[in-house]
């Protein structure tokens, strides 16, 4: 069975309790589930992987939290070819910034560009991790699991 690979990149601890449960709800459906932080993710391990679940919030101005920020740097440049992957993104923000989850849209849309399916709409959890169980629980059906 493929992998479930859960990407996340948090500043605070929010986007690390949605990682964690959902690596919780994988484990107890049986599935093969594995927590990275992101910029420990490089372009070839992500062309590697075939389900992916990124989870992360936002900073600064719409900004990847400092564990996703070298994983973002990268990813915005590369060119690479993810048309073998399948995704969703939970983005973690807060309606009173500007960029409302901006961190999580801009993963989104570079990954869709360069030829992931997204499998599920975004989630957008504004101050705390509301919907972000529903998500996964959609998120994880979609990928075929
Ligand atoms: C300094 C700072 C900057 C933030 N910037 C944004 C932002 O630009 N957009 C947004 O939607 N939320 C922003 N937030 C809100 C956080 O993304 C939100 O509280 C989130 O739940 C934190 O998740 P975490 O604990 O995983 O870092 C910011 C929070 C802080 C403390």
């Amino acid at each position: 069975m493929a992998k479930l690979n859960i990407l996340y990149a948090s500043e605070m601890g929010n986007a690390v309790d949605v990682a964690d449960n959902i690596y919780l709800r994988a484990s107890e459906q049986g599935i093969d589930a594995e927590q990275f932080e992101m910029n420990d993710v490089s372009m070839e391990d992500l062309q590697d992987m075939t389900k992916v679940l990124v989870v992360t919030s936002s900073t600064g101005d719409g900004d990847l939290p400092m564990m996703g920020e070298d994983f973002w740097d990268v990813l915005s440049q590369t060119n690479i070819n993810l048309e073998g992957l399948e995704y969703s993104v939970c983005a973690l923000g807060d309606r009173s910034y500007f960029n409302f989850c901006g961190a999580g849209k801009k993963v989104d849309v570079r990954m869709s560009e360069l030829g992931a399916k997204r499998v599920a709409d975004r989630q957008d959890c504004d101050r705390d991790i509301v919907g972000a169980d529903e998500w996964a629980e959609t998120a994880i059906e979609n990928l075929g699991f």
